[in-house]
């Protein structure tokens, strides 16, 4: 039998991980089937400029623990819809047969795509073309509903909580009030988690709209208990009753153009005339996906990588790998993007939001942390 060609891209953001699904997938290829890989550069433009670089277990050592991706990424790519110029003129194009054309002529037999929703939505319609893909899902905010859990999740709650215990004894030696600003978009996980395990006073998050007075009123509950400082944990995209969310900027040829930002600077404004302690704000930013990858990351990637591999071996084309029941499992990938919110995982995608009303959150408010929701 003719050796299979296989191909791996990173698209979107980076996410703690990404190398290690490299890692893992590489080896149980070389292990298990007689193949050669190679790595798109920068996502699908790496698929659409027939850049890549070979892969195997030398340009792949070392990369376990990295975070970031040694194939670079991009969020930009949308090959059905991609920036070109002609005669001077920016247009909006769909050149995905040039990507499938180029695949063809490498000989790439089957293509393997890591990313979060936009990423996967190319990953479905270059099923649909006839291409045999796997999707492997990503992201830090832990937000799709087609997987128990997405790796990065782990890296960015473990810096977030270290980062809310340092924050703690410089507001505990001020007497401040400190708002951190955390990523997520507009579902709350990254806040919620590290929130109660670095003894956040007050948690926001985009389920659970808050109001000022709650949090004037967590203060003030502190201080009658003899604490002068409080830490919020806020969502970047949490909502004030009645509000709306903070935008940060718009990154215009991004399939997911609102970048959120600005949240903690202005609940930190707000606070100001309400209460005699200093308020400082800061926003932990990309520092949340930079470094390396904690060990449950590092597990977990391994066990998506090597069940990519397994599906390609088994030929389950068209498919995405997940975690299910704590097991990994796959999904097809007509059912994983473009569903609607939801408050659990299901198999039919879409973005996981915290439930109000859930575990999660009950744990937190038993623990005496304020939603600010009153
Ligand atoms: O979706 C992952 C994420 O890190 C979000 O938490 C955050 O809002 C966004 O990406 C930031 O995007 P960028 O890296 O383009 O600034």
């Amino acid at each position: 039998m003719q050796k299979k060609r296989i191909a791996i891209l990173t698209g979107g953001g980076d996410a703690p991980g990404l190398n290690a699904v490299i890692y893992s997938f590489v080896r149980a290829c070389l292990n298990t089937m007689d193949c050669e890989l190679i790595g798109y550069r920068f996502g699908y433009r790496g698929l659409y400029k027939n850049d890549y670089i070979p892969l195997d277990r030398h340009t792949t050592s070392g990369i376990l623990h990295k975070g970031g991706t040694i194939l670079y990424n991009s969020n930009k790519d949308n090959l059905f819809n991609y920036t070109v110029e002609e005669n001077g003129v920016k247009m909006q194009k769909d050149v995905s047969d040039i990507a499938v054309e180029n695949m063809k002529k490498e000989g790439v037999d089957v293509l393997v795509v890591l990313g979060g929703d936009g990423t996967l939505t190319s990953a479905r319609d270059f099923a649909r073309k006839g291409v045999k893909v796997i999707g492997v899902p990503k992201t830090i905010d832990n937000d799709l509903a087609s997987t128990e859990v997405t790796f990065g999740f782990d890296t960015a709650v473990n810096i977030v909580t270290e980062n809310l215990g340092r924050l703690h004894t410089t507001a505990e030696s001020h007497h401040r009030v400190m708002v951190v600003e955390v990523m997520g978009r507009s579902a709350g996980w990254i806040a919620l988690h590290a929130g109660i395990a670095g003894s956040a006073d007050v948690i926001l998050i985009p389920e659970i709209p808050y109001n000022i007075d709650g949090i004037v009123a967590k203060i003030n509950e502190r201080k009658a208990h003899g604490k002068q400082f409080t830490i919020i944990c806020v969502t970047e995209g949490a909502v004030e009753k009645g509000g709306s969310a903070s935008i940060g900027k718009i990154v215009e040829d991004s399939p997911d153009a609102v970048r959120f930002g600005g949240v903690a600077a202005k609940i930190a404004h707000q606070l100001e005339s309400r209460i005699d302690n200093e308020v400082r704000h800061c926003t932990l930013g990309h520092i949340q996906r930079g470094g390396d990858t904690s060990p449950a990351d590092r597990i977990l990637s391994a066990r998506y990588g090597v069940k990519a591999a397994e599906l390609i071996k088994e030929e389950k084309f068209g498919n995405m790998v997940c975690l299910k029941n704590g097991e990994m499992n796959y999904v097809s990938l007509e059912d994983v993007v473009g569903g609607a919110k939801v408050t659990g995982e299901t198999a039919k995608g879409g973005d996981k939001m915290v439930d109000p009303d859930g575990e999660m959150v009950r744990v937190a408010k038993m623990m005496g942390i304020s939603f600010a929701d009153a």
